[in-house]
């Protein structure tokens, strides 16, 4: 793998997303129901916002439950979502204080409504805040989010507000979920597996791909560091050949 020389600067992902993955056989190595995993993996959650507000990333994006995730047994379902209700209660406050914008991405319009409200509420509080955008990903899928861009836009052009013929790349980016952020750097998956279960299809179009084997609730500031340590040795070349990409960074 060719690597970055030691002459440039060391890159820092501005934008980091995680598969939060391995809860269920974290939980079973302990001889414990599945949703004891998930319960635990609420504080590698939070070591991983706090990595990433004091290590200067801009937007850490998390994908907490899938479009797929739904086909899981009710309980565990069921499990889930308390989980999320019980985390906006405890955690809210503590993000705002801590200048985190809090945001959730995704279909929301299969969660209970007083979950939503409770969404949308945190989202205002903390709005303004700067140190750290946190998307959460909820009933979140990939291919949705790329649906969604093209009805908005479809749907622009049935109301006679944009061309058909204008309808391309840069449009359908507009209106993909984190649009306004920097694009997307670097993805970990932890559990060991190495695919992207219909996660940001569009955004990881050139993110650097991290995949480590420990288990989402073992996974902490140390994981976390491993993992911006080994996207700061790439070399990002966006097509190009690596000499040019040398000689764009010495100018
Ligand atoms: C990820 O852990 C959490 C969610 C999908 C909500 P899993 O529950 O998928 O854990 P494993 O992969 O079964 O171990
Ligand atoms: C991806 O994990 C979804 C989340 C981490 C929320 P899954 O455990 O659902 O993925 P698959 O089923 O192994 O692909
Ligand atoms: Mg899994």
């Amino acid at each position: 793998m060719e690597q970055a020389s030691h002459d440039q600067p060391l890159a820092l992902p501005k934008h980091v997303a995680i598969i939060m993955d391995g809860n269920g056989r974290w939980a079973k190595r302990k001889g414990k129901i599945r949703t004891f995993g998930h319960k635990a993996g609420v504080d590698a959650v939070r070591a991983s916002v706090k990595y990433a507000r004091e290590n200067g990333i801009c937007a850490l994006t998390l994908f907490a439950f899938s479009s797929e995730n739904w086909k899981r047994p009710e309980d565990e379902v069921k499990v889930l979502m308390e989980l999320f209700n019980l985390v906006l209660n405890s955690e809210v406050k503590k993000l705002n204080k801590n200048d985190v914008r809090l945001r959730v991405i995704g279909d929301l319009t299969r969660f209970d409504k007083k979950l939503v409200d409770k969404i949308r509420k945190a989202e205002n509080l903390t709005a303004q805040n700067t140190a750290l955008t946190l998307n959460i990903a909820a009933n979140y899928g990939g291919r949705w989010d790329i649906a969604n861009a093209a009805k908005q836009l479809a749907l622009q052009v049935a109301r006679g507000e944009i061309d058909a013929n204008s309808v391309d790349e840069n449009a359908l980016t507009e209106h993909i979920s984190m649009a306004d952020l920097p694009p997307l750097d670097l993805l970990i998956r932890t559990g060991g597996e190495q695919r992207i279960s219909n996660f940001l299809l569009w955004q990881c179009a050139y993110a650097e791909f991290f995949f480590t084997p420990i288990l989402w609730p073992d996974f902490n500031e140390a994981a976390f560091a491993q993992a911006v340590e080994s996207f700061s040795e790439r070399q990002r070349r966006y097509g190009m050949t690596g000499e040019q990409v040398t000689a764009a960074t010495i100018c």
